[in-house]
Formats: structure tokens, C-alpha cells, sequence
């Protein structure tokens, strides 16, 4: 069950908030762990950009796994809740110097290389600092997704990595720098892609790229493919664990890694989505001759999602069990793609039921912002709800 409690537990709480069920969490990395245990080369790297929040951080350090870091704030974040900076991975177009020496201070297992300039600061910062930086450079690889557009990372018009034309310069570069070590090819082609296709397809130009490097006599220690498996959204109920299996055949039938290499992962939001969800409660039931709108008291700032792409989450009335009725569910803040969904069919709704928005767990939290000087949300789990 995506949420365990009942909504009058859920209701003796302040709203709007994110209700986490720690339970389906570890089911997930359960689930996730058990198919990376198919092949000992597999590392995984949480993208913490995901979600950021403390229980969920607990539980991804229990599992083991390290941290995908994308600024200077998630490094220090990462180290401080105990994270093995030797697991932390960075990436990010723009990396300011102090986020690279904040890496380089914490001792970072890598940093995956977006640009020629940012190489050559890594490296004078690296010497400045008296140490060697890791890096992976991260190769642009010209692979698309079936996913909004603008999650798309991996296409040559995005910003994100180098270009593939000119990887063998910049490899033959850091061969002459004395304060980076080469140990890495870094791809991150999109999010929300749940087509395998897409991911064979990025192993196919893995394994071009590496026929190439053979040609040369370069070998490198890891490939790190990032994230970017997506989750059911229609379906939270029927599908609340990610297809891990077919994520991880793809690579293990269709990645040709070389001798002594390790395949390192970098997924988010298939960890996090679907053990997380906004909680709120109804402000208003609006009946214009048009609509019938259900305010509710979350909104965009607590959840950007279908504001910024479109993005579709479903929603329960967990208080009502009437007969359906047809509402648009939107919140209070003052713009018009303040808007959770249109024309969709709930339970006959009235002020104060508790309305869950679900699969909220990814990209959620993290991307809230106090728009509207809205304070940011709270956030229990099922022990903080039970307990009350
Ligand atoms: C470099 C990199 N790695 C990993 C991720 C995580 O992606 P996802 O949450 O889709 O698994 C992202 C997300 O944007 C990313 O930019």
C-alpha cells in the first residue's frame, strides 16, 4: 500500500506536507539490490538531488550505495550525513572553484567532466590543493529518450558533457596534466525514460566509444551510465517497484565492459518516487458553470512537477467515498500552471478532505521553494503518523 495511514491519522497534522513510507523505501533499494547482486562490477551512485531528505538518506546509507553530487552544497550535505566521500561523484555543466575544492577538501572519488575549461580548473585547483583529482569525463553521446523534453540531458544540442567528436583530444589532454587521473567514461542520457530501448541505445555508442579507446590502447577503469529509470505515475498501486529487472538486463546484455572495469549507476528518482506523497487538504470547492475546481492548500512550491513539465501524478481523496464527480485540482498560489490536474474523476469532494498527490517522492521535496513567502514543507514517515 502506497499510503498506510488513514486520513484522519493523516489529518491531525498541519498541511500541505510529504508523508514518506520507509517501508515500500527499503522494499525499493530491496529490490534494487537484489538485481545489482547479479554482477559484482555494479556500483551505484544515489543521485541525491532526488530527494535529500534525512530518513530517506538513512535508509540509501544503510544499503551501501554512494552519492551522485551536482553542487558544492550536496558534496558537504552527503559528507555530513556519513556518506564515504570515496563513493561521492560530481557532476554539473558549471562547477563554481569552490565547489571544486569543496570535492577536492572532502576527497571525492570523482568528478565527472563536463567541459575542456572546467578540466584545466580542476587541475590548476588540484594543484593548488597539493592532490591528484579522479575524473570521468562526461561524453555527450548523442543518444535521445522518449521522455519530456526537458529532461532530456543526452542529445548533442543539450549542454551536458562533451562532445563525442572531440573525446580523444580531451582524453590525450589529461594524459599531460599532472593533478587529474583519468579513471572514466561518465553518460547521462535523460529521466523518466522507460523505454529499454533507449538504454540499449546509449550501450550501443558505449560500445563504439570503447572499440575506439581499444584502438588506442586506452583503458579505463569505470563507465558510469547516471540514472534516468523511471516509475509508473498512472499506476502507483499496481507498480510501486520500478522495473529493475529489465533496466539491469538491458546492461548486462547489451554493455560490453572490458576487463576489470565496474559499471557505475547514478539513479534518483526510481529509488525515491513512489514512497513519497504530498499531503493536503481541501481549502475550497469552487462550481463555475465551466469547472469544478478543488482548491487545496498544497501547491507548486511545494510540488514544481506539473508546473515546470507537465508532469502527471495521481491523486486520491482519501477522506471521501462518494460518487465520482469530475474536478480540476489546483492550488492557491497566484499563477495559472498552479495546476495538479484537469478534469479527472474523484470521489464527490468538500472542505477539509485530505487529497493525495502520489509518486511525489522524487524531485518533489528537493525542488520546493517559499514562492509566495510559503514555508518550505515538513515531511513525516509513518512512525511520526502512528504515533500520534
Ligand atoms: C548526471 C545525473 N545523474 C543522475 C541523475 C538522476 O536521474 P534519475 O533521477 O532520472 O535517475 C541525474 C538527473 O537529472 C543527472 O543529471
Amino acid at each position: 500500500m502506497i499510503i498506510k495511514p488513514q486520513a484522519s491519522q493523516l489529518g491531525r497534522f498541519a498541511t500541505p506536507y510529504y508523508y514518506y513510507n520507509e517501508e515500500l523505501l527499503q522494499q525499493t533499494i530491496d529490490s534494487l539490490k537484489q538485481e545489482m547482486s547479479k554482477d559484482s562490477r555494479y556500483v551505484m551512485h544515489y543521485a541525491i538531488k532526488a530527494n535529500a531528505n534525512p530518513v530517506v538518506l538513512k535508509h540509501i546509507q544503510q544499503a551501501g550505495f554512494g552519492i551522485d553530487c551536482v553542487s558544492g552544497g550536496e558534496i558537504a550535505l552527503a559528507c555530513q550525513a556519513g556518506f564515504d566521500p570515496k563513493l561521492i561523484v560530481f557532476a554539473g555543466v558549471g562547477k563554481a572553484d569552490w565547489e571544486i575544492e569543496t570535492g577536492l577538501k572532502y576527497g571525492i572519488g570523482c568528478f565527472n567532466v563536463e567541459s575542456v575549461p572546467e578540466l584545466e580548473v580542476i587541475n590548476q585547483l588540484a594543484k593548488q590543493a597539493h592532490t591528484t583529482a579522479n575524473i570521468c569525463l562526461r561524453i555527450n553521446p548523442n543518444v535521445g529518450a522518449h521522455t519530456h523534453a526537458n529532461i532530456v540531458t543526452g542529445l548533442s544540442d543539450n549542454k551536458f558533457g562533451i562532445d563525442m567528436a572531440h573525446m580523444m583530444n580531451v582524453i590525450a589532454m589529461t594524459q599531460k596534466m599532472e593533478h587529474t587521473q583519468l579513471i572514466g567514461l561518465h553518460f547521462h542520457i535523460g529521466s523518466q525514460i522507460v523505454e529499454m530501448d533507449d538504454f540499449i541505445a546509449l550501450c550501443n555508442r558505449i560500445n563504439e566509444l570503447q572499440d575506439g579507446l581499444d584502438h588506442q590502447g586506452i583503458k579505463l577503469k569505470i563507465i558510469n551510465v547516471g540514472g534516468g529509470l523511471g516509475i509508473d505515475y498512472d499506476n502507483p498501486d499496481i507498480h510501486p517497484l520500478p522495473d529493475f529487472k529489465s533496466f539491469f538486463a538491458v546492461y548486462r546484455q547489451n554493455l560490453q565492459l572490458r576487463d576489470g572495469q565496474e559499471l557505475h549507476f547514478e539513479l534518483g528518482r526510481a529509488i525515491v518516487a513512489q514512497c513519497g506523497s504530498l499531503i493536503t487538504r481541501v481549502l475550497y470547492v469552487k462550481d463555475n458553470t465551466n469547472k469544478k475546481f478543488v482548491i487545496i492548500d498544497g501547491s507548486m512550491t511545494e510540488l514544481i512537477r506539473p508546473a515546470l513539465y507537465g508532469a502527471h501524478h495521481k491523486i486520491k481523496n482519501l477522506s471521501s467515498s462518494k460518487a465520482a464527480e469530475t474536478y480540476d485540482v489546483v492550488g492557491p498560489v497566484c499563477e495559472s500552471s498552479d495546476v495538479f490536474a484537469t478534469d479527472i474523476s474523484l470521489p464527490q469532494t468538500q472542505r477539509g478532505d485530505i487529497i493525495a498527490i502520489l509518486s511525489a517522492g522524487a524531485y518533489g521535496e528537493t525542488m520546493a521553494s517559499g514562492y509566495n513567502q510559503r514555508p518550505l514543507p515538513k515531511s513525516y514517515t509513518d512512525n511520526d503518523i502512528m504515533a500520534e
